[in-house]
């Protein structure tokens, strides 16, 4: 029995491959390195011991999966593979809606297919869109997003939902993910953006290194204490432990749940320069700018259903999200290169 990790090498994948593997499931990644490399990987198999399958294919590639589940017996499978850059997603929407949902109805036709029924999905806080309030309750209305790529999100849960309302033996597991920091204790994996960050921490841990020369911060007159913008950041390795949660939550029953994963705390971005600076001994040169387009005042979790369900908290705070960044930025200043 095997679970199926597409998107296993990028960030969060990576993660959640050595906390599964760890936790004793095989683990087989799909994955066409868009926005990663094979050195993920390798790092997870040398951090753990053990072997993960590797398939370099696309998710939209239709004959790539008669190859995977026919050498494989895959029990469930969980969802991260997507491009996620909010920006780009502005630029090149048909890139977007064909990557992330093509993708998905491409794996979704293979489930049907060849039987796998449970699958668990990468979503995220910003299907919640512009209207609700804070602390966000996965019982609230979806979708008013503000871009192609939160777009994508909602679609996707749509679609997941629809297909196990025909599936009524199926198993879904929606996950909405707040904001996802922090490295693996090894300082072996990490975050690896290519190109100019667009999220506010691998921009300021590339500030500290040296590679950036300063922050912009965008906007410091939101209606916050300190008037910059507030969000639940959660270390990614407590997001993977959450996601080895769903996977044993999918094992069993049917039906379509959704789960917030988040802190259920948020903290502004001079809160988090500050810890940051504090954790690693560099000091962050920042410049206010002006609102960035898109951006909410304040995004977090009511993470409480998590708690009840999966048996699953956010354990790891702000100083360790920093220490963990720092130690994976400094000692890759070039990333996985
Ligand atoms: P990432 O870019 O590091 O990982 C995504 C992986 O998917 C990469 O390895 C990439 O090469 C792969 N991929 C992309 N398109 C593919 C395709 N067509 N076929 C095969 N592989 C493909 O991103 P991440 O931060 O690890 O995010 C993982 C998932 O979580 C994404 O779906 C993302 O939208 C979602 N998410 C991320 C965040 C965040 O802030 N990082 C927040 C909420 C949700
Ligand atoms: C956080 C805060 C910025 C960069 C995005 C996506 C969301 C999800 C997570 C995938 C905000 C401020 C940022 C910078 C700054 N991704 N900031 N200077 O916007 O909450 O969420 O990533 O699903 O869909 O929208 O995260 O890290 O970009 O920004 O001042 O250089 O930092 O304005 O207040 P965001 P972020």
């Amino acid at each position: 029995m095997a679970i199926l990790v597409t998107g296993g090498a990028g960030f969060i994948g990576s993660h959640t491959c050595v906390e599964l593997l760890n936790a004793g499931y095989d683990v087989v990644v799909m994955d066409n390195y868009s926005n990663s490399s094979a050195e993920s990987l390798r790092r997870v198999q040398e951090l753990t011991g053990k072997a993960v399958r590797l398939y370099e294919k696309d998710i939209r590639d239709a004959d790539a999966y008669a190859e995977i589940f026919s050498q494989n017996t895959i029990d469930s499978i969980i969802h991260f593979a997507g491009l996620k850059a909010v920006g780009e997603s502005i630029q090149m929407p048909v890139e977007y809606y064909d990557n992330n949902i093509g993708g998905t109805v491409e794996l979704l036709k293979a489930m049907q297919k060849y039987g796998c029924k449970r699958i668990v999905f990468s979503s995220s806080a910003t299907v919640y869109g512009v209207n609700n309030p804070v602390p966000f309750r996965e019982d609230m209305p979806t979708g008013g997003t503000t871009n192609p790529y939160g777009t994508t999100k909602y679609f996707i849960e749509r679609i997941l939902m629809d297909t196990q309302a025909a599936h009524p033996d199926w198993n879904v597991i929606l996950l909405r993910y707040f904001n996802p920091i922090g490295a693996h204790k090894s300082g072996r994996i990490g975050e690896d953006p290519q190109g100019i960050p667009n999220n506010l921490m691998p921009y300021i841990s590339q500030v500290a290194v040296g590679k950036l020369p300063i922050l912009h911060i965008y906007g410091n007159d939101y209606d916050t204490p300190d008037g910059t913008g507030v969000r639940d950041y959660i270390h990614v390795v407590d997001l993977a432990i959450g996601h080895v949660r769903a996977v044993e939550k999918v094992m069993q029953g049917t039906g379509v749940q959704i789960y917030n994963l988040g802190t259920g705390h948020g903290i502004s971005v001079l809160e988090l320069v500050h810890a940051f600076e504090k954790a690693s001994g560099v000091r962050v040169p920042y410049q206010i700018d002006s609102r960035r387009s898109g951006d909410i005042p304040v995004c977090y979790a009511d993470a409480s259903k998590a708690a009840r369900e999966l048996g699953w908290k956010a354990e790891r705070g702000v100083a360790e999200m920093c220490e963990d960044t720092w130690r994976w930025q400094s000692q890759n200043p070039k990333g996985y290169a």
